[in-house]
């Protein structure tokens, strides 16, 4: 398993752990005993949600999302949201767990490949426009037209002048969703370098999971502080009254899924709604870019 030519990228993750992460990343990635260790150093709970609370809270949970469905498919409401990250923060993952009860075909995960010579012909947003939901459907974005701000960005797969255009016609388009009446919701989820570094590793060394390393995660390792630079410039940019983001702690996925979960059935006044099914948001977990440090 740890034949270096074995291993996706000839082993790029460990060679890169080994040789040019920062000591003190290397150092909190070796000493974690197990996957219940919370890596991120200013994490507000020292391990992660135990998983008899975790289960009890997300079965409740699933049920508030099956009725918002049911009165979504009743009264035609539209809800789209945007799961964005760093790589390995964990969005495909959040998306499965929103939609493991709910009927398929009122919601749709959409992730979409890198644009198509076609599409980069097209105007940028038209390919995501596409998936907008129509009545009583859901559309979870797993990466969207945020594409733009951050992976573009690092990676100068568009032009400067390109993302001007993209920031300037954002809040224009999100807030005409808003006034259609859809609910829009923007989550970050943010983990720690460690943390993504043992995902990655996780990555490389697990069969099941090497199909979700890709040249752009082995490339982004070296470029962590790059990536905070876009993703400050892209709150500052699209952070807006009607469409805020949500910035999520992901070290501890369970922590992260019970929280979107109830930013979700909290921003939709749907027909028996049971707040004390939703229970109380955790503030230290989830918060707008102000609160939760990067
Ligand atoms: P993911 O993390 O979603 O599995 P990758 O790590 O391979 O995917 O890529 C990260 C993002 O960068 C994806 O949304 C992908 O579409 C985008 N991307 C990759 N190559 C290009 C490109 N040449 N131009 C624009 N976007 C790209
Ligand atoms: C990510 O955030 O990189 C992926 O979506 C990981 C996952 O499958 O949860």
């Amino acid at each position: 398993m740890t034949d270096p030519a074995r291993t996706p990228f000839d082993g790029a993750v460990t060679r890169f752990f080994e040789s040019e992460a920062p000591d003190e990343i290397r150092e909190t990635v070796r000493k974690a005993r197990d996957d219940s260790v919370i890596l991120d150093p200013n994490y507000p709970y020292p391990r992660r949600l135990g998983g008899k609370e975790y289960r009890e809270a997300y079965r409740i949970l699933q049920i508030e999302l099956v009725k918002l469905q049911a009165w979504m498919a009743a009264s035609g409401h539209r809800l789209i949201a945007v799961f964005e990250g760093r790589d390995a923060a964990g969005k495909g993952g959040a998306i499965r767990r929103v939609t493991e009860n709910l009927n398929p075909r009122r919601a749709h995960v959409v992730a979409l490949p890198a644009p198509t010579e076609a599409e980069r012909g097209q105007w940028y947003f038209q390919r995501y426009v596409r998936h907008f939901p129509t009545s009583g459907e859901m559309a979870l974005f797993d990466r969207s037209w945020y594409n733009r701000a951050v992976v573009e960005r690092v990676f100068g797969f568009s032009t400067a002048q390109e993302r001007e255009r993209f920031f300037l016609q954002v809040p224009g388009i999100e807030q005409a969703l808003v006034s259609e009446g859809v609910t829009l919701l923007k989550f970050w989820l943010t983990i720690s370098r460690a943390e993504q570094l043992r995902r990655f590793l996780a990555r490389e060394r697990d069969p099941l999971k090497q199909w979700k390393l890709s040249r752009i995660d082995v490339e982004s390792l070296g470029r962590w502080n790059d990536y905070t630079d876009a993703i400050r410039e892209m709150f500052g940019r699209t952070h807006i009254a009607a469409a805020p983001w949500t910035v999520v702690r992901a070290d501890d996925k369970r922590r992260a899924r019970l929280e979107i979960m109830r930013a979700i059935l909290s921003a939709v006044d749907y027909e028996g709604r049971d707040p004390g099914a939703i229970g109380r948001r955790d503030p230290a977990i989830a918060g707008d870019p102000l609160t939760i440090p990067l």
